[in-house]
């Protein structure tokens, strides 16, 4: 038997991943509160949801507010993290303050407020280098960053709090997200937001290496799909599950692609290939098959052209 979730807390409600996720939870009838300290979410994310959501600008680490938010919630999406790698590498204390000690102020007002389950956000980045492929959640940690150390630490965090505590906790292992509403903004944004956002502006692209790395990118929403399902599978409970396609594209492949739906021929600007930089990640999904009942739904082509056409918008 699954239970539907009745009211989520959703923290980083207003980012990328989080937002998305909200409308399917609103979509779906779900009551919805969202924590979000507006460092990287924006409003503007949470304009389709409009007033059907309980929007408090705020940190993770107010406990008081918290706990004030976490009443009456059956189910926490914790989204909120300092999601960029290298600012995780300048900055490991900060990174750190929010995304280990944030999300173990999340997983204890949860406990205290008897909330039932709360799905993590994790990341491939807790594989690091190791070259075997495709990934499995069964494969040892290997972090080379800050940012992997804390997301592995928070895994290990919701591991005893379902234990310990009988608070039922999900990771999920994001692979390559992309979609509407990824910011391309910053020089480690993701490579399909920044593709993207060249294109419209007939720009071309950076490809560091000789862009035969490959990446298995997930779209958005079957990112939101799966942590639907973390929310609510029975078998989910206490477990780490890769959310990716299992396919792959090289990079180059992925600026012809980005190039012809622009309708561009650009010649991309081939530079050093990036310190720390993986070569190839691909993720084995079959955990998430068999306990979510997880199926990729959006074709990758389809969900580039989506996202082209978003970012054509703004
Ligand atoms: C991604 C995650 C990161 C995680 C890692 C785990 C994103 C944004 N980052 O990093 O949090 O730790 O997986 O494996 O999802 N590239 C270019 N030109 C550009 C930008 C990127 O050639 O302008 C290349 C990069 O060098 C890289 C590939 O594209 O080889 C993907 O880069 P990126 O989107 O930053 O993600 P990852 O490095 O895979």
């Amino acid at each position: 038997m699954t239970k539907s979730v009745q009211h989520a807390l959703v923290t980083g409600g207003a980012g990328f991943i989080g937002s998305h996720l909200v409308d399917a939870l609103i979509g779906q009838g779900a009551r919805v509160t969202v924590i979000d300290n507006l460092t990287t979410g924006k409003k503007e994310n949470l304009q389709d949801a409009g007033s059907r959501v309980d929007f408090h600008e705020g940190d993770i680490r107010d406990r008081d507010l918290l706990q004030r938010l976490m009443t009456g919630v059956d189910v926490v999406f914790h989204q909120a993290a300092v999601v960029s790698v290298p600012l995780s590498v300048e900055q490991p204390l900060f990174s750190a303050a929010v995304n280990e000690t944030g999300t173990l102020e999340v997983l204890e007002a949860a406990r205290q407020a008897g909330c039932r389950r709360v799905v993590l956000a994790s990341s491939s980045a807790v594989y690091g280098d190791d070259p075997e492929l495709p990934k499995r959640e069964n494969m040892p940690f290997c972090p080379l960053s800050p940012y992997a150390v804390q997301k592995m630490t928070g895994e290990y965090y919701a591991g005893l709090y379902n234990q310990l505590y009988g608070l039922e906790t999900a990771c999920l292992r994001y692979f390559n997200v992309f979609g509407p509403r990824q910011d391309p903004s910053s020089p480690y944004s993701g490579v399909i937001s920044i593709f993207l956002d060249r294109a419209t502006a007939g720009r071309a692209p950076v490809i560091y290496g000789d862009g035969e790395q490959t990446r298995d990118f997930v779209y958005v929403q079957d990112v939101v799909s799966a942590n639907l399902r973390a929310a609510t599978e029975k078998g989910a409970a206490g477990k780490a599950f890769n959310i990716g396609t299992g396919k792959t594209i090289t990079i180059n492949r992925l600026w012809q692609q980005v190039a012809e739906l622009a309708g561009i021929d650009l010649v991309p600007d081939y530079r050093d290939a990036r310190q720390g930089d993986i070569l190839h990640s691909v993720a084995a999904i079959d955990a998430a098959r068999q306990d979510l009942g997880f199926e990729p739904e959006v074709r990758f082509q389809g969900g580039l052209a989506q996202t082209y056409d978003w970012y054509q918008r703004q």
